[in-house]
C-alpha cells in the first residue's frame, strides 16, 4: 500500500506530528509545497491547523493542494490536526476534499498544539504516540 503524508505547519506543531505518524509507518513527511506527484496513493494522511490570520479556516496553502489534488491517483485520505482547542480544520478539509469527490475515512486525529503561551509543552509525547497508533491502524503497519 502507498502510503504518504503532507501537511501544512506554519509554527511547527502539525509537522511533529506528521513525522511522528511518519516514522510509524515508514514514509515521509512532506510540506504540501514540496508535494510531489508519486503514482496512486493508495491513503494519504493530510494535516493542517487554523491561524486567525488566514480567516480561521482551511489554510490557502492547504486549499491550494486540495484543489490539485488528482482525485483519479488519490484512494482516500485521513486527516489530522493540531490546535488551540478542536478547530474546523478537520471539517473545512473534510469538506473541501468530499466537494471533490475524494473518499475521506472517517477516523481522524487531533491533538493540541502550543500557541504563544497556551498549550505549552504540546504536542507532547503522549499525544505523538497517539498519533503514531493512529497511522499505523489505519496504514495497517
Ligand atoms: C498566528 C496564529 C494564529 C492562530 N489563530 C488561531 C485561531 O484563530 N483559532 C484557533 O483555534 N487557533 C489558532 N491558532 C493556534 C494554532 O491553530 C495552533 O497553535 C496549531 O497547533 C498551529 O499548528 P502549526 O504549529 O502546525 O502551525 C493560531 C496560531 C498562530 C500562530
Amino acid at each position: 500500500m502507498n502510503v504518504r503524508i503532507a501537511y501544512y505547519s506554519a509554527t511547527g506543531n502539525t509537522r511533529k506530528v506528521a513525522e511522528s505518524m511518519a516514522g510509524a509507518i515508514g514514509c515521509k513527511a512532506t510540506g504540501v509545497d514540496a508535494y510531489a506527484d508519486d503514482g496512486t496513493v493508495d491513503l494519504l494522511f493530510l494535516g493542517a491547523a487554523v491561524y486567525a490570520t488566514h480567516g480561521h479556516g482551511v489554510h490557502e496553502a492547504v486549499r491550494k493542494f486540495i484543489t490539485g489534488l488528482e482525485k483519479s491517483k488519490v484512494n482516500k485520505v485521513a486527516l489530522f490536526s493540531t490546535g488551540f482547542i478542536q478547530s474546523e480544520a478537520i471539517p473545512g478539509m473534510r469538506k473541501l476534499l468530499e466537494t471533490r469527490g475524494i473518499t475521506v475515512l472517517p477516523e481522524s486525529y487531533f491533538c493540541l498544539g502550543r500557541f504563544a503561551l497556551f498549550n505549552l509543552g504540546h504536542p507532547n509525547a503522549l499525544e505523538l504516540e497517539g498519533a503514531a497508533a493512529f497511522a499505523r491502524k489505519l496504514a495497517g503497519r
